[in-house]
């Protein structure tokens, strides 16, 4: 199974974006009801690929962030069909979106006047896979279904790629200024998790 981004060039830079460890309480709770993890996760790819497609609407002249936010949809796209493959196999159904609070209380964040703006969704994008890359991570390590653990690694590995894509994007934004950004929204991150219910969803 590999990736688009593969044959990409991307920077390590997830030490810039100190996010917490997530709740210990969080894997029991979503190991419980995998059912409904599967089913929000199948949406978190595909609002990945929109987000990283409404880039491109929004900065069309900035023809590496173009480039390397079409990978990153591509990717995402696979990964909706893999989540659509699980479900399959589980004999369980796709449902509805619900919302997703957490980004919504991340983009919150996200200064409105540019050059912030792009700078800010870079990095609220970067936080996210961040977060996602880890909670996959708690959950291939946790599934009794072989298949569904190799599924949840091979995702996890993805996110942290594209979170160090994000980055990126973002140093070559604003070289003065992502890292303290960077740093001020991990912080931020970490006082939504904690106003945030434990649930059995990605995020
Ligand atoms: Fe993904
Ligand atoms: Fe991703």
């Amino acid at each position: 199974m590999s990736e688009i981004a593969d044959d990409l060039d991307i920077p390590q830079l997830g030490d810039a974006l100190p996010l917490i460890a997530s709740d210990p309480r969080w894997l029991p709770v979503a190991l419980a009801d995998l059912e409904t993890v599967h089913a929000d996760h199948l949406h978190c790819e595909r609002k990945a690929a929109q987000s990283a497609l409404s880039l491109i609407r929004s900065y069309p002249e900035q023809t590496e962030l173009v480039i390397q936010m079409a990978r990153l949809a591509h990717d995402e796209t696979r990964h909706v069909v893999q989540v659509a493959g699980l479900l399959s196999r589980r004999g369980q159904q796709a449902s509805y979106d619900h919302g997703d609070a957490y980004a919504a209380a991340m983009r919150v964040h996200i200064r409105t006047k540019e050059p912030e703006r792009l700078l800010d969704r870079l990095l609220v994008f970067a936080v996210i896979e961040g977060r996602s890359a880890e909670r996959l991570g708690l959950l291939a390590g946790a599934l009794d279904d072989p298949k569904s653990r190799d599924l949840y690694a091979f995702l996890a590995e993805a996110e942290v790629r594209h979170r160090d894509i994000f980055l990126s994007l973002a140093r070559d934004a604003a070289p003065q200024c992502w890292r303290a950004r960077a740093a001020e929204l991990a912080e931020i991150e970490a006082g939504v998790l904690a106003e945030h219910p434990i649930l059995a969803r990605i995020h």
